[in-house]
């Protein structure tokens, strides 16, 4: 496949064909390491890949240009996707300099013995004249760790996004218009709300930060490049990054002998006799990554637990904790949940719900055991109340 994005400007990262949990995240289409080579007068790499796979990166870069070449290796950003492979680098690149930020620099030094690196420490906006190409260097904390920043080729408006607007997404071909442009949206829709949905605000300065630069075309360091779509995921972004809610709601349970289950079902009947997208989820059948993808745009959000061993059950407790530390905003909620003996598991979820700051719709509505007639219209309610606020989205 065509790994030249401009003149002079390469691609030289790895496909990862079989990842399939990223710390958590369920990667079901696979990721990749993008790493990109700036051939000017110096020779600039602009990251590496993940560990293992550094010697086929340095086998791309070697088709390109040969190691001693090198000058500058370019640290976007310090996680081990990305750095892991710099130490087998530099070692590697015997005249090269490591540029990144001071954060950057710090984190390195947290992470590798960099007693025999060369480093060069650049500030936010600084430039570095490679010779027919300049870089330029944006710092973007946050976006994902505080060490971030993205690199600009000013001569070509070319941005080395590094992981904002990336994809975990194995494809044989590298840019947007080449690829099936719903299953890049999809991957990117499930990264940004496995990865970057709690740093909307961070993501919100950035975007009007670089809104001045000209982008001819944006390349993260995972999934696709954007050379033909970039509005359209410029325009998710800015949905995305204030959990923009859709006509939606989501109802999760988690069921021991059923009740909890058949309790959830009666919410979702009632959310579904107004026309919005009613989304029933047994989060034991669920990845959290599919869940939270699906909880980022919608209006209402409700959750069932049974109580067990006085709390709730532990795999709504992983959901629920998942969720939490993305910090989806703006969701009106609803608790609910069938017990033997003790009102627990409802309890719980519903103390879950607040800490996620979501507007509770009504009480928790709970049954011991079973749930009768009364307890079944009263969840059929507060699903249709939950339709109610999606309506109005
Ligand atoms: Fe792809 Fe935050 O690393």
């Amino acid at each position: 496949m065509d790994a030249k994005l401009t003149d002079n400007v390469f691609w030289v990262g790895y496909v990862d064909w079989s990842v399939r949990d990223f710390h958590g995240y369920i990667t079901s289409r696979g990721s990749t390491y993008n790493a990109y080579l700036v051939k000017a007068g110096k020779t600039a790499l602009i990251d590496t890949v993940k560990a293992p796979y550094v010697a086929a990166f340095l086998e791309n870069v070697k088709a390109q240009v040969p190691l001693e070449q090198v000058d500058y290796i370019v640290c976007n950003h310090a996680e081990p996707d990305h750095s892991g492979g710099l130490p087998a680098t530099v070692l590697a690149c015997p005249n090269a300099t490591v540029l990144c930020n001071a954060k950057c620099r710090d984190a390195l030094a947290h992470h590798y013995d960099v007693s025999g690196w060369k480093f060069q420490v650049v500030k936010d906006s600084e430039t570095l004249p490679l010779g027919g190409k300049t870089l330029q260097f944006f710092d973007t904390p946050m976006v994902h760790w505080p060490e971030s920043m993205v690199t600009y080729v000013v001569e070509d408006a070319l941005l080395f996004s590094m992981d904002a607007f990336g994809q975990h997404y194995a494809s044989g071909f590298r840019f947007d218009d080449e690829s099936d442009l719903c299953e890049v949206m999809q991957e990117a829709k499930t990264y940004y709300a496995n990865i970057v949905l709690p740093y909307g605000r961070p993501v919100a300065s950035t975007l009007a930060r670089l809104g001045g630069l000209k982008l001819a075309m944006v390349a993260p360091s995972h999934g696709v490049i954007w050379r033909s779509h970039f509005g359209k995921i410029l325009e998710a972004y800015q949905a995305w990054m204030v959990c923009k809610p859709a006509k939606k709601v989501v109802v999760t349970y988690c069921s021991m002998w059923n009740s909890t289950r058949v309790m959830a079902e009666a919410v979702a009947a009632g959310a579904e006799e107004l026309p919005v997208d009613v989304k029933l989820i047994d989060v034991n059948a669920t990845s959290d990554t599919q869940i939270v993808t699906e909880v980022m745009d919608c209006a209402a959000f409700a959750a069932g637990s049974a109580t067990l061993n006085m709390g709730l059950m532990p795999r709504m407790a992983a959901t629920l904790t998942y969720l939490r530390g993305l910090k989806p905003v703006g969701k009106t909620g609803f608790a609910f949940g069938s017990f033997g003996w003790a009102s627990k598991g409802a309890e719980e979820v519903a103390q879950y719900l607040q800490a996620m700051q979501m507007k509770p719709v009504c009480e928790p509505v709970t049954c011991r055991f079973a749930p009768d007639a009364e307890t079944l219209a009263q969840c059929r309610a507060a699903g249709r109340a939950l339709a109610e606020v999606a309506l109005k989205a």
